[in-house]
C-alpha cells in the first residue's frame, strides 16, 4: 500500500486535500491524471447503466438537502455510528472498531483503558442555509445520492413514461463524517458514488436482486479488476438494514484487506413509502394494464467511485522487469489498466526532439489522435526512459516516430510508426493513417 500511495502522489494521482496546510483529514485531490481515470470510470459506468439500456434513466440531483428528507429516510435518527472518548488522550473513536485487551476495550493510540460510555454520533454534516441560524436554516450535505431519486420518482415517472421495471442512475458527490477515515480513500469524508434505483413489481425483486448482481460482478470485470479478488457476501439477515429483503455486498480483496466496494440491496418499498407518509404526497404507480395502482419495490446497485478507483489502482500496480538503455534488466513498475479505464492511452514520442522533421512529424500524429483519445507527447530524455514513465502510468500505447517514418529508410516505410505495446513491450509498424482505428478498437 506505501508503495501505491506513493506512485499516486509521485505521478499525480491522488494528492491530500488542503496539503500545504498540513492535510484535511480524510478528504482528497485527484491529480492530472486521476481525474482521467475517475473520469472513464465514471462514463463508463453511465454508459453500460444509462446509455446502453431502454429502462434507465440518469438524474443530476442536488447536494444540500432538505431536513425532512432524511428525517423521512431515516438518516436523522439511525445514521449513527457509536463513538467514544479516550480520556486519556482526547481520541475520538469508534466504538465498534476498538480491539479488547484482558476484557477491557483499549484506545489504539494511547493504550489508555479510560474511555466515555458509547453514544451515537451522527455521519452527516449539517450546514445553514441563508443568513439567519435558527434550526429552520438547517441543511445537510447528502450523505448518498439515493434519497433524490426517491424524492423525484414521480416527476422522472411522469417526463420519461417508463413502464416498470426501470431505473433512476445518479453519479455524485456524498459527505459522510466519519469518526476514523482510513486506508488512503477507502474511507473518506466526501467521496462519490454511482447509484442505481431499479423500480419493480413486489414479486421481480429477488430475481432482480439476483440479476443486478451479475450485471455489476461483469461491470468490474470490464473495467479490467481481476475476477479472483473479488467476492460476493450474502448479507446475513440480521446485518441487513430491517427492511431489505436480501443484499450483496461486492468486496475487494485491497492490500489492507478484503473490503467493501458496493452494496446491492433490495430495499422493497421502503423507502418511497417513507416520503409517501411523510410528505403525504402519492408516489405511486399505475399499470396500465392490470389497472393496479402500487407503491414499487426497488433493487439498488450502489458503487463507490473512490473505492472502485482505488481498486483499479491496487489491481492495475505491477513490477517486472526490462532493459534499460544499455541493455540490462531492471525493474519496471507497470500500471497495468485496462486500456477502457487507463488514464492516457497513448504517448507519442518524436526519436529525437533535435530534429524538427521528427518533431513536425509527431504534432501531427498528436493532432491527428486527439479528437479520438487522450494522448500524451513526450520528446524529453531517452526514449528508454519516456517508455518506462508511461509505463509506470499505465499508457497502453506508445507511438514513436523515427527516420523510417520521414521516409528515409525507403519509399514503403514512409508515414508509418512503431506502436508499442504496454504489457507485451513488442513493437509493430503501422501505417499513421490506420492509428485512430487501430487504437480506438482496442480501446473500446
Ligand atoms: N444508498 C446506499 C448506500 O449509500 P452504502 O453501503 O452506505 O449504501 C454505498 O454506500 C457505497 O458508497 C459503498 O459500497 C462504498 O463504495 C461507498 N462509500 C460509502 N461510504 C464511503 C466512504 N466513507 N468513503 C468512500 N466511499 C464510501
Amino acid at each position: 500500500m506505501e508503495k501505491i500511495v506513493s506512485l499516486c502522489k509521485r505521478r499525480g494521482f491522488i494528492f491530500q486535500s488542503s496539503e500545504i496546510y498540513g492535510g484535511l483529514n480524510g478528504v482528497w485531490d485527484y491529480g492530472p491524471l486521476g481525474v482521467e481515470l475517475k473520469n472513464n470510470l465514471k462514463q463508463y459506468w453511465w454508459q453500460v447503466t444509462v446509455r446502453d439500456r431502454d429502462d434507465v434513466v440518469g438524474l443530476d440531483g442536488a447536494i444540500l438537502t432538505h431536513p425532512a428528507v432524511l428525517k423521512a429516510s431515516g438518516h436523522v435518527d439511525t445514521f449513527t455510528d457509536p463513538m467514544v472518548d479516550c480520556r486519556t488522550c482526547k481520541a475520538r473513536l469508534r466504538a465498534d472498531q476498538l480491539a479488547e485487551k484482558n476484557g477491557a476495550k483499549q484506545c489504539p493510540n494511547c493504550g489508555g483503558k479510560d474511555l466515555t460510555e458509547a453514544r451515537p454520533f451522527n455521519l452527516m454534516f449539517q450546514t445553514q442555509m441563508g443568513a439567519s441560524a435558527d434550526p429552520a436554516s438547517i441543511a445537510y450535505l447528502r450523505p448518498e445520492t439515493a434519497q433524490s431519486i426517491f424524492v423525484q420518482f414521480k416527476n422522472v415517472l411522469d417526463v420519461s413514461r417508463k413502464k416498470l421495471p426501470f431505473g433512476i442512475a445518479q453519479i455524485g458527490k456524498a459527505f459522510r463524517n466519519e469518526i476514523n477515515p482510513r486506508n488512503f480513500t477507502f474511507r473518506s469524508r466526501e467521496f462519490e458514488q454511482m447509484e442505481l434505483e431499479y423500480f419493480c413489481r413486489p414479486e421481480q425483486g429477488m430475481d432482480l436482486l439476483a440479476y443486478w448482481l451479475k450485471e455489476r460482478i461483469k461491470f468490474y470485470e470490464e473495467i479490467g479488476i481481476s475476477r479472483k479478488r473479488l467476492h460476493i457476501l450474502d448479507v446475513p439477515e440480521k446485518e441487513r438494514a430491517f427492511y431489505s429483503k436480501g443484499t450483496f455486498d461486492i468486496e475487494y480483496e485491497f492490500p489492507f484487506g478484503r473490503q467493501e466496494l458496493e452494496g446491492v440491496a433490495y430495499r422493497t418499498d421502503y423507502d418511497l413509502q417513507q416520503h409517501i407518509k411523510a410528505s403525504g404526497k402519492s408516489l405511486d404507480y399505475f399499470d396500465e394494464e392490470t389497472k393496479e395502482r402500487f407503491v414499487p419495490h426497488v433493487v439498488e446497485p450502489s458503487a463507490g467511485v473512490d473505492r472502485t478507483v482505488l481498486a483499479l489502482i491496487c489491481d492495475a500496480y505491477d513490477e517486472d522487469s526490462a532493459p534499460d538503455e544499455k541493455g540490462k534488466m531492471e525493474t519496471r513498475i507497470v500500471m497495468r489498466f485496462h486500456p477502457r479505464m487507463a488514464p492516457i492511452k497513448c504517448a507519442i514520442f518524436p526519436l529525437l526532439r533535435n530534429k524538427e522533421p521528427l518533431v513536425a512529424k509527431a504534432r501531427e500524429v498528436q493532432a491527428l489522435l486527439r479528437p479520438h483519445i487522450n494522448v500524451f507527447y513526450d520528446e524529453g530524455g531517452a526514449i528508454g526512459r519516456r517508455y518506462r514513465r508511461q509505463d509506470e502510468i499505465g499508457t497502453p500505447f506508445g507511438v514513436t516516430i523515427d527516420f523510417e517514418t520521414l521516409g528515409e529508410k525507403g519509399e514503403e516505410v514512409r508515414d508509418t510508426v512503431t506502436l508499442r505495446d504496454r504489457d507485451s513491450m513488442k513493437q509493430e509498424r503501422v501505417a499513421i493513417k490506420d492509428l485512430p482505428q487501430i487504437i480506438s478498437t482496442k480501446i473500446r
